[in-house]
């Protein structure tokens, strides 16, 4: 056995068998390849290693602090790069601005403050469009078949909405340009249970029309029991990658990760 061989081995044994494979598909339609990013001079992550197929439904997952959404910022171009490449569709976009990487087919749902509460329904829709010449009506159309509920609340301010309403609403302007890619930070957070149902499905149908998801969640049982793969981030690196299933089933991440 090669010493690195007895690395791996070792490491397996001591994450009780989950996969630590850092592996990148080479034909992913995003890949993050030794992603070292942070805030200023500040570095957050550390040789961060991932990868969306197309069409695949990935979710992250870990503690507080570990620097998820510090991932998710940094495809969208929203963090200091600092080593590492993002690549998507085949084009490295990492140091690249958030309206250039719109442009690309990625669309992002930030964690907090994620409409324009000053703004009504169609107006935030209409911010989602904002690089093109002329507001999309199909596109506002599909958004308002996807979620009925924004077409009905069409004129009302946004600030005025529920928490789920509020959710649904980023999501269709995230939607606006059609993206091949969503971003989604924790868009369960806040929400009453029935409604965190609701709002998985939504997720399920739009990933089930063709669209990647990658998602943060806390809410890491139900989200890993749905998507297709999992990574587990701690401390600004990726320490599990397996499907869903396998990571839920995984002793060691259950314990430390998903509360037993
Ligand atoms: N804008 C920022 N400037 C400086 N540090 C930040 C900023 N945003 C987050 N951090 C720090 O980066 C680390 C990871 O944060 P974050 O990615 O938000 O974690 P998570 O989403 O996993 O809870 C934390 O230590 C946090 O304090
Ligand atoms: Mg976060």
């Amino acid at each position: 056995m090669s010493k690195a061989e007895k690395e791996r081995t070792e490491h397996a044994e001591s994450t009780g068998g989950a996969k630590t494979d850092a592996s990148v598909d080479p034909d992913a339609l995003l890949k993050v390849e030794g992603l070292d990013a942070g805030y200023g001079d500040l570095q957050i992550l550390s040789d961060v290693n991932l990868h969306v197929a197309d069409g695949e439904y990935v979710t992250i997952v870990g503690p507080n602090g570990a620097g998820k959404s510090t991932v998710m910022k940094s495809v969208f171009g929203l963090t200091t790069h600092m080593g590492g490449t993002v690549t998507f569709d085949g084009k490295e976009i990492q140091g690249n601005l958030p309206e250039e990487i719109i442009h690309e087919g990625i669309g992002y749902v930030p964690q907090n403050e994620n409409v324009f509460e000053t703004l009504s329904v169609r107006e935030n829709l209409e911010m989602g469009a904002y690089i093109l010449d002329s507001v999309p009506e199909d596109q506002i159309q599909a958004v308002y078949d996807r979620f009925p509920i924004l077409e009905e609340r069409s004129e009302q301010k946004a600030g005025t909405m529920s928490g789920g309403q509020r959710q649904m609403l980023a999501m269709g302007r995230a939607l606006m340009l059609d993206p091949d890619l969503l971003l989604l930070d924790e868009p369960s957070a806040g929400l009453a249970p029935d409604l965190v149902a609701e709002m998985f499905d939504r997720i399920d149908r739009i990933n089930d029309d063709g669209t990647a998801v990658l998602m943060v969640e806390q809410n890491a049982k139900v989200a890993l029991g749905r998507c297709d793969r999992g990574y587990v981030v701690v401390q600004g690196e990726n320490r599990y990658v397996d499907s869903g299933e396998a990571l839920l089933n995984n002793e060691q991440v259950r314990q430390d990760f998903l509360g037993g």
